[in-house]
């Protein structure tokens, strides 16, 4: 017998530790620390327990779940715009039930978190990407048993998007960088790390910027740890350029901009290069560029070892 209860029934942070140990068995390209999950998962802003399904047996033990989550906090620019928007934040079941039952827990997670869906006047159900607390940016789409399923209840692609894997021994700093990073000195713009006092500034000029308020989320993060895991461009006394290493306290590159006026001189070069060279002095073995497209951009980095490729999916109601 397998039950569905919610979060908000139990509050057992147990849930959320098996839930994350079955997302690793069920996606092993994307693999999440647990103390990350559970923290992506209780300390998001848009929390809401009684989304947060779980499928459980006779013993407890969590044989699927569903992570659903709203926007109703922050980032606070985005509350309105996506006020017909609800995320599937993560979704996994038990590889080792027999195949019609893990077919039936899937489904019927799916339907009772419609339900609340429809409850709630969405329209929209967007899978994983959900920024910033994000474990996947999209559906990875090695996982044909889950695209299949996701695409018989009605999801359909949306957007392409990808992530690269850097081997980080196999990273280090080119000569080809140092002499861009020569030029752009000799032209007076500097590359310097970001400093406590600036965390609301830099932030605010980010969102504005790129007119991205979870990029303005993720850099106000950057600026918790201790010294602040971003580095910054300036010209003139001006801020020119971002990078955010550590993203969310995780082995990932990224966000990064540089301002429309400035780009292709190599300043983006130059913030990607001194990020992940810093990814590789904290001990990291590998580093993740996640959710982008861009391709000559990121292929320029020593070690780029795969490519993994993700489908936004959504689901109209
Ligand atoms: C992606 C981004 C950060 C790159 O910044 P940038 O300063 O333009 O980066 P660079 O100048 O180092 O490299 C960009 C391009 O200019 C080229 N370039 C670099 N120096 C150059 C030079 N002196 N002359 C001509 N081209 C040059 C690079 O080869 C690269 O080519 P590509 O666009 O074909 O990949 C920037 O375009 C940006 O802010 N985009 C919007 C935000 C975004 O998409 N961020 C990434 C999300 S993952």
């Amino acid at each position: 017998m397998i039950n569905v209860i919610t979060y908000k029934e139990e509050k057992d942070v147990r849930l959320i530790d098996q839930s994350c140990r079955l997302h690793n068995t069920a996606f092993p390209y994307d693999c999440v620390e647990c103390n990350i999950y559970t923290s992506f998962t209780l300390n998001d802003e848009n929390f809401d327990q009684e989304l947060n399904l779980f499928a459980v047996d006779e013993e407890n033990r969590v044989r699927g779940f569903l992570l659903g989550v709203e926007i109703v906090k922050e980032p606070k620019e985005a509350v309105e715009k996506f006020k017909e928007y609800i995320w599937i934040k993560d979704l996994a079941i038990d590889p080792t039930l027999p195949p019609d039952t893990w077919r039936a827990v899937f489904m019927n997670l799916l339907s009772i978190f419609e339900e609340m869906v429809k409850k709630r006047g969405k329209k929209c159900i967007v899978l994983h990407a959900y920024a910033p607390y994000y474990f996947m940016p999209g559906i990875n789409i090695l996982y044909e048993n889950y695209v299949e399923v996701f695409e018989l209840y009605g999801f359909r692609k949306q957007e392409d998007t990808v992530s690269y894997e850097v081997n980080l021994a196999e990273f280090y700093y080119p000569s080809r960088v140092r002499k861009i990073e020569q030029t752009l000195l000799s032209e007076g713009i500097t590359f310097r790390r970001g400093r406590e006092e600036e965390a609301v500034l830099i932030s605010e000029w980010v969102g504005k910027t790129f007119n991205n308020p979870f990029w303005r989320l993720e850099v106000l993060h950057s600026f918790d740890s201790k010294p602040p895991t971003i580095w910054i461009a300036d010209q003139s006394g001006d801020t020119i350029g971002f990078a955010v290493y550590l993203r969310m306290k995780r082995n990932e590159f990224g966000p990064t901009g540089v301002d429309p006026s400035k780009r292709r001189r190599g300043v983006g070069t130059i913030l990607l290069f001194k990020a992940l060279y810093d990814l590789k002095q904290l001990g990291f073995r590998y580093a993740v560029i996640p959710w982008t497209s861009h391709l000559f951009f990121y292929t320029q980095v020593p070690g780029v070892c795969r490519v993994k490729h993700y489908h936004i999916m959504v689901k109209t109601i």
